[in-house]
């Protein structure tokens, strides 16, 4: 009874450490052991429902247990109460994780993006692209919302809960203080063009790796590109980073303009806080107005 008790906080423990840290969906019916994809990179064919062919394929892949296979065996509790290890499995060489290098003048995973000439087209792209792991726990993609094409580009962290069952970005609180941001500089839907670093919704809003970010990135020069802005705006330091390719802070880079090229596109480019930071923060919001106005006289010129 003892036993079971604390068998039982154990695994509400450990599950709470998964939710903390951002693994809060499961992916199958069974457990899926990711390190079994071997050499197989990510977006080359491994998808997640149907994922023993892929396995099977790969030469470093363990089989999956069958469902309703007998659970592991718990080793016989020490005499002082301290559960004993049970012994390891004889270890196996497994051979090093390699991608192989893409051949030269091999198609990237993409396609050919510069031929893209519109959103809708890009969106096609990005539907049916799979190098990025969030378009796997995503419900939808959340690729823009506003202009198709705008003197003004916001571009955020990540899609949250409600962007992510909306499948648009900034639709959820903090989205609502970004209308009200950009209704006070006399801006709004019909001429900004706002979006994200990455496209789908990290599990449990976690900040999206640089690899995630990385993944999207070719799709966002093109986004640009056809949107054609004047200024980006780049909210909170995710999305900073991702974009200017900064180590610094938020707090540092923040309210300073610098040029950009994207996509082949050069734009004036500068980073703010984010809105979900200022609904924490509210006293940093002169900081945030005063980025404002001067995105507002920069859009003027
Ligand atoms: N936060 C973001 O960075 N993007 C969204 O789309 C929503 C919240």
């Amino acid at each position: 009874m003892i036993e079971d008790e604390t068998a039982r906080k154990t695994v509400g423990r450990i599950l709470a450490w998964y939710g903390a840290m951002g693994a809060d969906a499961a992916l199958a019916d069974q457990p899926i052991d990711w390190m079994a994809r071997g050499d197989v990179p990510p977006g080359a064919g491994f998808s997640v429902p149907g994922a023993e062919p892929a396995l099977a394929s790969s030469p470093a892949s363990a089989p999956i247990p069958a469902s309703g296979s007998a659970p592991p065996k718990r080793a016989p509790l020490a005499p002082t109460g301290v559960q004993q290890r049970a012994p390891s499995p004889p270890a196996t060489a497994r051979p090093a994780r390699q991608f192989p290098p893409r051949a030269p003048g091999a198609a990237e995973p993409m396609g050919d993006l510069a031929s893209v000439r519109s959103l809708a087209e890009l969106r096609a792209r990005i539907e049916a692209f799979d190098g990025c792991g969030l378009k796997a726990t995503a419900k939808n993609l959340c690729m823009f919302r506003g202009a198709e094409q705008a003197d003004l580009m916001i571009v955020g962290e990540a899609p949250g809960r409600e962007e992510d069952l909306e499948g648009k970005p900034f639709v959820g609180r903090a989205g609502q203080l970004l209308d009200k941001m950009l209704a006070a500089i006399g801006m709004g839907e019909a001429n900004v063009h706002i979006t994200n670093i990455v496209y789908w919704r990290p599990p449990g809003n976690r900040t999206p790796t640089p690899q995630e970010a990385l993944a999207c990135r070719p799709f966002l020069e093109r986004q640009v590109a056809l949107v054609r802005p004047k200024v980006v705006l780049a909210l909170g330091g995710a999305a900073a980073k991702g974009l200017f390719d900064l180590a610094d802070g938020i707090m540092r880079v923040r309210g300073k303009w610098r040029d950009i090229e994207m996509g082949g596109h050069r734009a004036k480019a500068m980073a703010t806080l984010h809105p979900a930071y200022l609904l924490r923060t509210p006293a940093a919001k002169g900081m945030a107005w005063r980025d404002l106005l001067a995105v507002k006289a920069a859009l003027k010129d």
